[in-house]
């Protein structure tokens, strides 16, 4: 059944605003460009559909799938791409939009999987950053909130499938410290 959703840690408001200061931000550097935002699912989904809405600048999307986690609150060293990007990459500005930066193997693996693919600029926005975890450097260009060490649902975060639909970051009860 997983675990109760313990306290919230960033609320729905708090996440519109940032969301909005994070477009700007983007909007404003990617002015005349060639933006492609490759949204990773699933975590990334809610968050993809606030931040191009709120974006001023024209934009294309495309989605890709990487396993980190499965069913535990442990990631995996190697994430596991399950979903390939379908739009040819060479040339483009591509701006990868990630739910949360952990450890950061997955950036880290991500980033070398589409650079590979010779784009003309390579950049990430991720709504939490988990800093304290970090094991590898992740460069973050576009950050929404810098949060401490424990196991957060919410605003597309899952745990098992669970709690995607809550508008707001929770901590998850008995994972904090994990
Ligand atoms: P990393 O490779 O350790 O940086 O993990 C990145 C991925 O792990 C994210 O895209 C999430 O899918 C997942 N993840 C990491 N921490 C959490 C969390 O606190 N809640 C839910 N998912 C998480």
């Amino acid at each position: 059944m997983g675990y109760p959703v313990g306290r919230t840690l960033i609320t729905a408001n708090d996440i519109q605003a940032r969301v909005l200061d994070l477009a700007e931000a983007i909007s404003h550097d990617y002015a005349g460009r060639d933006l492609l935002l490759i949204c990773v699912l699933k975590g990334a989904a809610i968050f993809w559909a606030d931040l191009c809405r709120a974006l001023r600048v024209p934009c294309q999307s495309d989605f890709v799938a990487m396993e980190s986690y499965g069913d535990a609150t442990t990631p995996l060293e190697e994430p596991r791409f399950t979903k390939a990007i379908d739009v040819a990459l060479a040339d483009r500005d591509i701006l990868i939009v990630e739910d949360i930066i952990d450890t950061g193997h997955t950036s880290v693996g991500l980033r070398a999987l589409l650079g590979a693919q010779s784009p003309r600029s390579l950049a990430l926005c991720a709504l939490l950053d988990k800093a304290e975890r970090r094991q590898v450097n992740a460069p973050i260009e576009y950050c929404g909130f810098i949060i401490p060490n424990a196991f957060v649902v919410g605003y597309g975060l899952d745990f098992a499938q669970r709690y995607r639909h809550l508008p707001y970051i929770a901590v998850l009860e008995d994972q904090a410290g994990h």
